[in-house]
């Protein structure tokens, strides 16, 4: 398994599709950032796509080379990896409507990315960026992707919600069991929602996984929420539409939308990029891409 995937790696590297100046636009992005926290690049190549599958099982796709334009572009930010929570741990997680789980708020349902969220804020191992590429837009075109940027957050906070948030620690609950996930697991994770450097912070925000130690830090929190929510800039995903989030700086939702279970639902690519991968293995004392439930480092 670990041997296919090094082998669509090293192929997604010379093979991925993406153009001298795309390649260029995203290296610009990984080193120098912008506002908005997000890179979108628009109609690249994602070859033959089937039918949407309606069910993990009837997931058979031959031709690879959204994979491999996925994964290209996930080497330019950082190193590949994986989650045993989502999909086993497959590096390229696909999302689409399924019927079983419609409604339910599950990974692969298509209603739980409704609000504001910074990917894996609980996790010791953070993705510092996901890539998010459409195979097929939602047969109404209503799925709208929302992403808000730090920066614009920061403008709209006076000098003490700041302070407030650079060091009032809130508990991020894991949405991660040992192998599934949606659960709610306390694993002691008290972090403030602004770190890093006081002057540029990182930010990291889960508002339904985060628990306040107070009614001031509730309500600070909800305030925090409607800030996010109005800085948000909607992002319409086309075929071939390709985002790149910086999950550092940025916290991301999507709006609901229609399935039909007809073959021509809304499908999704997706995969999480690390920076420092070395720092990771010498903390855990292995080397691996696929990770589990990491609290503390
Ligand atoms: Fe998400």
């Amino acid at each position: 398994m670990s041997n296919q995937i090094d082998e669509l790696l090293a192929a997604s590297i010379g093979s991925g599709g993406l153009r001298p100046e795309q390649i260029e636009q995203i290296l610009r992005f990984r080193l120098l950032g912008n506002r908005q926290g997000f890179l979108l690049l628009e109609d690249l190549p994602i070859g033959r796509i089937p039918p949407t599958p309606v069910s993990r099982a009837e997931l058979n796709k031959e031709d690879d080379r959204s994979e491999r334009l996925l994964l290209q572009a996930t080497i330019l930010l950082g190193e590949p990896i994986g989650y045993i929570q989502e999909s086993g741990g497959s590096i390229v997680n696909n999302f689409f409507p399924q019927r079983a789980l419609s409604g339910s708020a599950t990974s692969d349902s298509f209603d739980n990315e409704l609000d504001l969220h910074t990917e894996n804020a609980f996790h010791a191992i953070q993705p510092d960026y996901l890539v998010l590429l459409c195979l097929r837009q939602d047969p109404a075109a209503e799925a709208t992707t929302y992403v808000s940027s730090v920066d614009a957050i920061l403008e709209r906070l006076d000098h003490d919600e700041i302070a407030w948030f650079l060091n009032e620690p809130y508990n991020f609950l894991s949405d991660y069991c040992l192998t599934e996930k949606n659960c709610r697991l306390d694993i002691d994770k008290h972090q403030p929602v602004l770190y890093g450097d006081p002057d540029a912070p990182f930010f990291r925000f889960d508002p339904q996984f985060m628990v306040a130690r107070s009614e001031e830090a509730q309500a600070r929190l909800n305030h925090l929420r409607s800030i996010a929510w109005e800085v948000t800039e909607p992002v319409r995903l086309a075929p071939g539409s390709l985002l790149i989030i910086d999950n550092r700086r940025t916290a991301h939702a999507r709006s609901p939308f229609t399935a039909r279970f007809d073959g021509n639902d809304r499908w999704m690519q997706r995969a999480f990029a690390i920076c420092n991968p070395k720092h990771y293995t010498e903390r855990l004392g292995k080397r691996t891409r696929v990770f589990e439930l990491v609290a503390q480092l």
